[in-house]
């Protein structure tokens, strides 16, 4: 009796289901969701390759000292990196003399306090250092760049879908939207003509919704100057400033995968020990049957 019950109920449910399921599909046939700007327009990264991809990569310590660079001359007078210490910079081959000037010549101080009176103070940063904020507090980030704060950039590689390549085609991506097509080849305003980019913010379609505060950091060649004679076209200058910032989120990227290596050479020797001892423990007994 009761597993008679239980059947209807579960019939019930079933059904219940299925017939959703059917409305559903209904649905979705005869009325589509409506088209988003965002969904129709949205480009994936472009593809780029870098000297860390693939189990084997490696970081290019040159690249990332342009792309340092970069960070310091054109993105930190608006973005921090505040969980990487100028100390770190070891890390991308500069000695400790080198990493010592780096900091004292940095253009942003750090806070301190004063300890006579105990008042706020600053002072040049030394290698223990992080990375001093361009702005005070997120009020006076967002007052000076239309509303919008720029985000800390120490992980954001990893913040983001394929993040090395996402940076470099965020910053090469801006384009004009009036004539912008996508691969249909439908024009943008005459489908979405409430999608115009307000004053103020610039269009690219690798940002999520298409418009961002930032005006094109890397606007012209020759923004900075390379010391290692490096042509500084706006394509190399997004790849090393992405690199560098694939660094700053893994700094130890090469360790994890030296590490992953050796511990697959180790498997690999330890299971042929294992079935070799296998072979052997079992050796007269296979003979006897
Ligand atoms: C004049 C200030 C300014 C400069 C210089 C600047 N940015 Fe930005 N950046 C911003 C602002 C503001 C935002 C937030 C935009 C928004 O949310 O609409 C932003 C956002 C970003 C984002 C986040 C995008 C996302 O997906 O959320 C990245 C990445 C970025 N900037 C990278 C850089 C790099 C790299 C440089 C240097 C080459 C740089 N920026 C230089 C102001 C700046």
């Amino acid at each position: 009796m009761v597993r008679i019950g239980a059947f209807f109920v579960g019939l019930f449910f079933a059904g219940w289901l299925l017939i959703s399921f059917l409305f559903g599909a209904y649905s979705y046939v005869t009325e589509p969701p409506a088209k988003t700007v965002e969904h129709e327009f949205h480009l994936a990264p472009k593809h780029v390759s870098f000297s860390f991809d693939g189990p084997f990569g490696r970081y290019d310590r040159q690249q990332l000292q342009r792309g340092f660079q970069v960070f310091k001359e054109v993105c930190s007078a608006c973005h921090s990196l505040k969980f990487v210490a100028f100390r770190d910079l070891e890390g991308i081959g500069y000695n400790e003399a080198e990493v010592k000037a780096i900091a004292k010549q940095w253009a942003l101080k750090t806070p301190d306090v004063d300890p006579a009176t105990g008042e706020m103070s600053t002072r040049d940063p030394v290698p223990s250092d992080y990375f001093p904020k361009p702005f005070a507090n997120n009020v006076a980030a967002a007052a000076a760049n239309n509303n919008a704060i720029p985000p800390d950039l120490s992980l954001m590689t990893k913040a983001r879908h394929h993040g090395s390549a996402y940076i470099y085609s965020l910053l090469t991506g801006y384009t004009d939207q009036a004539g912008y097509k996508n691969a249909k080849g439908q024009e943008l305003l005459k489908e979405f003509p409430d999608a115009k980019t307000p004053d103020a913010l610039h269009f690219n379609p690798y940002f999520a919704n298409l418009n961002l505060a930032m005006a094109p950091p890397l606007a012209a060649d020759d923004q900075v100057a390379y010391a290692d004679g490096t042509k500084a076209t706006v394509d190399q200058m997004a790849q090393d400033v992405a690199a560098f910032l694939t660094w700053t989120a893994e700094p130890k990227l090469e360790n994890r995968r030296t590490a992953g290596l050796a511990t697959i050479v180790f498997l690999l020797i330890a299971t042929g020990l294992a079935y070799m001892s296998y072979q052997n423990i079992w050796a007269d007994k296979k003979k006897a049957a």
